[in-house]
Parts: C-alpha cells; structure tokens; sequence
C-alpha cells in the first residue's frame, strides 16, 4: 500500500515536473491522432504501447474526461468491416489499462482510415462501449465541472474537405466537391451559433506545421480564415507524427498530436511559415511525444505536452474567447 502511495505521488511529480498543476475544477481531456499500429503482427507499434500506457496513468492519477481521436486509427489502409480484428489487435488490446475503460472516445478519420471502409469504424461504435464515432462529422458540447463554462468541439473530417493523399504530401483535393462544400457550411454554421467559452476545431491534416507532410494549403484557404472570424480558441490535428504548438501573431493556435504511432524529427517545412510563429515542436525542442493533454478551467485552457514516459515538456495556454465581442459579428 506505502509502495501504491509512493509510486502514485512519483507519477504525479513526474507529470508536474515542468508544468504547473491546475488547482481548479476543470474538464479534462487528450488529443491524440496517428496511433493506428501496423498491419502485421503484434498490429501495434512499442510507441503506441508506451503511450496508451501513459494515457492509462494519467486517466488514473488526474483524471481524463475523453479523448479525441484525430485519425489515422488503422495503418496503413483502415479496416475491411465492422468484425476486423484490428479494432482488437490495434484498439482494444492496446489501450487496456483499467482507467481506460470507461473514458469515452470521440473520433474523426484520417487519410489512412479513408483507404478502408469508413462505415465499419462508425459502425463499431455500437460494439464498443467507449467508441463513440456517430459519424463523419459532429459537434460536441462539454461545461467545465460546477460552471457554466462551456466547451465545444467541432470534430470535422478534412478528408472529406481536402481529399486524400497518395504520395505522402498534399491532399489532392475533395473527392465529391458537393460534400465537401457542404461541411465547411456546416462547420460555418455551427461557428456562428456557438456562444461557447472555448471552441476547438479537430480533424486530421493540420493548417501549420514544420514537419513532413507540412502545412495543409486546402485548409490554409478555406478553413483558416473561419477560424480566425469565428475567434475558435484552437485547432487541433494530428497527420504529421510530431507534436507541435504554433501561434500566429493574432493569436489563432494550433496544436498538432500526431504521435501515436512514434515522434519523428522531421522539419521539412519549417521555412513555411514564420519562425515567430513556431513555439514548440519535439523536433526542434528536442523531446520525443505521446499526446496533448488539455485542462479547461473557468478562466484558461491549459495545454500539456506529454512524452510516453509521463514528462510534460511544454506548456501553454489558451484565454476564454470574448463572447461578448462575438455576438456583435
Ligand atoms: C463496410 O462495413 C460495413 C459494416 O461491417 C459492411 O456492412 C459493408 O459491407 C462494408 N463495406 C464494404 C465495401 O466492404
Ligand atoms: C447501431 O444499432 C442500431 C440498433 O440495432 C441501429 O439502428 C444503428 O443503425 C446502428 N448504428 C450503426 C452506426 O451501425
Ligand atoms: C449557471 O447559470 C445559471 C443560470 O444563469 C445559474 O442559475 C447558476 O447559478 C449558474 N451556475 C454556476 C455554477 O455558476
Ligand atoms: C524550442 O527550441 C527553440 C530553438 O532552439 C527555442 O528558441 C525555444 O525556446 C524552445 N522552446 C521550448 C518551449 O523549449
């Protein structure tokens, strides 16, 4: 039992080593994409071990409302249909730890799980209690505990925006215009009548970043420019296996959680964008990554950068939007 205790205390000196615990009741949640193993035995990668581990002790020793999954669930091509193994051998065996089991997943799919039957991992989500994909798109509502602070996150699917890819770089554009032209009214719509404390926008391809695949110039043109009239406090993706947090100078944030899977060292595209611009990155900054641990309090959105061994090696925070303000759109 002093063993539990201390081994308990240790974890929670670790996680705090380098950032500073919030004091105040918050809602509680990880952003993680790009973890979906490989398609040959044991189907999962030592990282994604590692990190679903990690997420099972952090869900145990802080606590972990959800997760948002930001696709690329199933290398290299999704899955065949609602009974493929994968969705054992990949997900659920994998992400097992105990204080896992009764943390829901909210998911959006990714370019590798558009390769696959997209219909079968929203089917899934009646075989499995935590899986939770109603469809390709959907908004979420959360309040931060004993408030009324509220939190809405706008899971999209830039597949369905900007196409998929084939060569590893650009998406090569929406497969039906029609549909795609329909989500991004959609995402306008639903931008326009949230009145909420904290918007967060998540899908797979990032806007920014330094890494291989580097920025996303679909998105750039049509997504970006929603994102900075509706003042969305933050977009969140994952594609590129790094972690990064980029702020442009107005202030509009992105945060990519791309390392499931494992935490490259690529940069290719750090000359993409401005170097003010690119605050943090395991590349650069030289840590590796697991995911993106998000704690929202009635006044902040604190946002941790956490290794798979426990360390958070980056910190920062996002204000709550002025509402006020927004309602004079
Ligand atoms: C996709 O999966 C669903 C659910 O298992 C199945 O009904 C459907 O036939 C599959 N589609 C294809 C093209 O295999
Ligand atoms: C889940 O099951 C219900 C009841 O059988 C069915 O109506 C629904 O279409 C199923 N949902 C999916 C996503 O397969
Ligand atoms: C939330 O808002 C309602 C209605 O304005 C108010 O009655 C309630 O006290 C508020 N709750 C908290 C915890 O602030
Ligand atoms: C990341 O590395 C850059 C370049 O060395 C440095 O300027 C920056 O302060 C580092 N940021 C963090 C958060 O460690």
């Amino acid at each position: 039992m002093a063993q539990l205790v201390f081994l308990l205390i240790s974890c929670l000196q670790t996680f705090y080593t380098t950032c500073q615990a919030n004091e105040q009741a918050s809602l509680k949640f990880v952003g993680i994409g790009d973890w979906g193993g490989l398609p040959i035995y044991p189907y999962y990668t030592p990282h994604e071990f590692d990190t679903a581990n990690e997420l099972g002790r952090i869900a145990e020793s802080t606590g972990l409302d959800f997760v948002l999954s930001l696709g690329d669930h199933f290398y290299f091509s999704g899955v065949r249909d609602v009974d493929d193994t994968r969705f054992k051998s990949t997900y659920e065996s994998v992400f097992s730890h105990p204080a896992l089991m009764a943390v829901p997943w909210y998911l959006v799919a990714g370019n590798h799980d558009h390769r696959g039957n997209i219909s079968a991992q929203i089917a899934y989500s009646n075989r499995s209690e935590r899986w939770i994909y109603p469809d390709l798109y959907y908004q979420l509502s959360f309040k931060v505990p004993h408030s009324n602070t509220s939190i809405t996150v706008l899971m999209i699917d830039t597949v369905v925006l900007c196409g998929n890819t084939y060569d590893g770089l650009e998406p090569v554009g929406p497969e039906n215009y029609a549909a795609a032209k329909q989500h991004l009214k959609w995402i306008e719509k639903k931008l326009q009548n949230t009145k909420s404390d904290f918007v967060i926008v998540a899908g797979h391809y990032p806007v920014w970043s330094i890494g291989h695949h580097g920025p996303t110039k679909c998105l750039i043109s049509e997504l970006r420019p929603l994102l900075k009239k509706y003042s969305v406090s933050l977009y969140l993706s994952g594609h590129d296996h790094s972690l990064q947090f980029i702020r442009e100078d107005d202030g509009s944030s992105y945060v990519v959680s791309g390392t499931g899977i494992n935490a490259d060292i690529y940069t290719d595209h750090k000359n993409s964008f401005p170097s003010s611009w690119q605050l943090f990155s395991n590349a650069v900054n030289q840590t590796t990554g697991a995911f993106v641990y998000f704690e929202v309090s009635t006044s902040e959105m604190l946002i941790n950068y956490i290794q798979e061994d426990g360390k958070c090696v980056f910190q920062t925070s996002v204000p709550k939007r002025n509402v006020r303000l927004l309602t004079s759109l």
